[in-house]
């Protein structure tokens, strides 16, 4: 519980205490102590470069006391308001206060106000051996304790049948799956589904297009490599032969009356779309259970009965039989403002329109816009995409009794989900007071030029076709590197550095086979593109970019996989030297037999580096309540900034003083053990040599 509350008041302070961290943050990665590994050199951080001992920083700054003062400065009736003049005033009194709180005790061990306001906490290193112990020892990190393990619905990735998955379905899977592997990770039941969509007009153009290219296609199915291209000559003749048209039509109705023949057509269809799909989920080691659109098509009905019979029918319009199309406008539109006057954030209404049936309803997100009315069923009996969602939303409650469901679709469709969840309350169907049903928006993907994202020629991306270059991007990085640390061993051997024999181990130690360099390459491109639309916050627009996506500075995944891959090797020198005096594997083993490991935590930046890999439960506190990923993304690139600066001040073996070595190899494991974890949840890959 102690722990619970100095962690939560800090979170209120995490902007401030962000900015306010010393230039230690950018330490430089390369360092050549004695026993720096031979191997896998990583660009340091941008702008590196820091000399001397960095201040200790295991501190977090709470502002706290500048809002309230702001707050207490707009009330007029607050009596004391003397007393707390500047923001000063008001942090010394809380600081004062705390004082009164045991409950922080062992948590923090100081508590300064500094001006214009910050209170700053700093945490104790009792407190940060203890979180480190924990994780060193068993080798695990541990999620949030006071999670209350829901039955979570997560509706993500969501691509069409026979249309481009495209680059915003590709965000919606990124993003869905860590979502997933993040509320996992902390005990909930997840169901993930893919709401495909596998229903609808388009089919009947398909099918009926399918019938002429293939007529003999029940007994000698085709094998339809390009959907796309068949899709656009459907389209095509769709659009230009009336009677094609009419035929699509038929197959239409004959599909949704379950004719046998066009099962097989609609299944053919979709099959080949699911094995496009799941090459790419199998590349991004995506899990998804695909719960399509047609899965809700027999209780679009019933959900229609259900709309009429718990939201109040206010009005019918009819446009007469020879009226012209003005006076329609004009009466169609007087009868939609009356309508509209009837819809209220609590009240949704129907009208028939023609009849159709829209459901009226106010978006809450907008409560000043005027109600959109969302069709249900068409005039000629059909329904829609929001039908759907409302049978869907339905079923997720009732049947799949989730308590909490999450919409990962791009923030184009907020409003349409919007007003089905509040739609959804007005059936009755769940209260928001139990159940969290919440959208997870996310932004357009745009090109360099800050436009959609299109190929050169303009076409959609395709993705195999991105995931492919990606892969080869990183495969020349990977050779690229490779070659520079061969080129450096050449080198020290001509100029007598080191001896034959030495240079040939060094080539030997570094080399890495095809079958490697294939394993880094797949792991480097699937991951810099995930990594990449993950760290930045989904709710604004994202750019693609190759060339950053593979920079090997800044917050990317090559970085972090080179530094990830440094630490391991790292670890394993380390544990080679100190088992020439200890048992290391032994030790290790003894550790996690207790779960508490022994740390001594002295220099610094070995305090730092402990405040950081123990931030990670909280943060994850922090992604349960906002949904962003981005901030674990954050968190890594932090915990790798804080690693070389460790790396560069401590020596992590040290033959003269074994306890100490001891320990520092637990941190280098404890920090290897939170960076694999978190590259866990958010889908990335990684390799332990690069
Ligand atoms: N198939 C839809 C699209 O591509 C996304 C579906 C999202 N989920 C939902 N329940 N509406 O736009």
């Amino acid at each position: 519980g102690a722990a619970k509350k100095a962690k939560k008041k800090g979170k209120k302070g995490k902007k401030g205490g962000k900015k306010g961290k010393k230039g230690g943050d950018k330490a430089a990665a390369e360092a050549e102590s004695p026993d720096s590994p031979a191997a896998t050199p990583v660009e340091a951080a941008p702008a590196a470069a820091s000399s001397g001992v960095p201040e200790r920083d295991t501190e977090y700054k709470c502002s706290v006391a500048l809002r309230l003062n702001a707050m207490i400065k707009k009330q007029t009736d607050f009596a004391d308001a003397a007393l707390y003049k500047s923001p000063l005033d008001v942090a010394n009194a809380i600081a004062a206060k705390l004082a009164e709180y045991p409950e922080t005790e062992g948590v923090v061990d100081k508590v300064e106000v500094v001006p214009p306001g910050f209170i700053n906490f700093r945490v104790a290193t009792s407190f940060l051996v203890r979180e480190l112990r924990n994780i060193a020892g068993t080798g695990k990190v541990a999620p949030p304790a006071e999670v209350k393990p829901v039955k979570v619905v997560i509706d993500f990735s969501s691509p069409n049948i026979a249309k481009e998955m495209h680059v915003g379905h590709l965000r919606s899977t990124i993003i869905g799956e860590s979502i997933s592997r993040i509320l996992e990770f902390c005990g909930f039941d997840v169901a993930r589904t893919n709401h495909v969509g596998d229903w609808g007009t388009q089919f009947g153009m398909l099918i009926a297009h399918l019938k002429d290219e293939h007529p003999n296609f029940v007994d000698n199915p085709p094998n339809i490599s390009d959907l796309q291209a068949f899709y656009r000559a459907a389209k095509a003749r769709f659009d230009a032969e009336p009677d094609f048209t009419q035929r699509a039509y038929s197959e239409v109705v004959a599909l949704q009356s379950r004719s046998e023949e066009s099962l097989k057509a609609w299944n053919l269809i979709c099959e080949v779309s699911r094995v496009e799909f799941q090459r790419i989920y199998d590349r991004l080691q995506v899990t998804t259970h695909e719960k399509g659109e047609s899965f809700y098509h027999d209780q679009l009905a019933d959900t229609v009965e259900l709309i009429k019979e718990r939201i109040p029918l206010v009005g019918t319009f009819t446009s007469g039989e020879d009226e012209d199309a003005e006076a329609i406008k004009e009466r169609r539109d007087a009868f939609a403002a009356e309508v509209a006057a009837q819809t209220s954030l609590d009240n949704s209404v129907l009208a028939e329109d023609n009849g159709a049936l829209c459901f009226w309803i106010v978006n809450p997100r907008e409560p000043n816009a005027p109600p959109k009315p969302l069709i249900v069923q068409k005039a000629d009996g059909g329904y829609t995409y929001a039908t759907t969602d409302f049978a869907a939303l339905k079923y997720r409650l009732d049947v799949e009794k989730a308590d909490w469901i999450l919409y990962v679709v791009d923030s184009g469709q907020a409003s349409h989900l919007e007003c089905i969840y509040k739609g959804g309350q007005h059936m009755g169907l769940f209260s928001a007071d139990d159940k969290r049903v919440e959208h997870v928006g996310f932004g357009v993907v745009v090109g360099e030029d800050g436009k959609k994202f299109k190929t050169r020629s303009g076409d959609v991306v395709r993705l195999v076709d991105l995931l492919d270059t990606a892969v080869e991007g990183a495969e020349k990085l990977v050779r690229s590197k490779l070659d520079e640390r061969l080129a450096k061993i050449d080198e020290q051997l001509a100029a007598g550095e080191l001896t034959e024999e030495e240079a040939a181990a060094a080539r030997e130690a570094e080399s890495m086979d095809d079958a490697e360099i294939r394993k880094a390459s797949d792991a480097i491109g699937h991951g810099c593109i995930k990594y990449a639309d993950l760290r930045c916050n989904r709710l604004n627009n994202y750019m693609f970019s190759f060339e950053r996506m593979l920079d090997t500075r800044g917050n990317t995944a090559v970085y972090l996989l080179y530094a990830y891959a440094r630490m391991c090797s790292i670890l394993r020198v380390g544990t080679e030297r100190l088992s020439s005096v200890l048992d290391v594997d032994a030790f290790f083993a003894a550790s996690a037999a207790t779960g508490a490991a022994d740390l001594i935590l002295t220099h610094p930046s070995e305090q730092r580096l402990a405040f950081t890999i123990a931030r990670f439960a909280e943060e994850i506190e922090y992604v349960l309540e906002t949904l962003l990923p981005s901030r674990l993304c954050e968190l890594l690139y932090d915990l790798s900034t804080a690693f070389s600066e460790f790396y560069h001040h401590c020596k992590v073996v040290d033959l003269d003083d074994i306890e100490v070595s001891k320990s520092r190899l637990l941190i280098v494991r404890a920090a290897l053990t939170m960076m694999a974890s978190t590259f866990d949840l958010l889908g990335v890959e990684y390799v332990g040599r690069l």
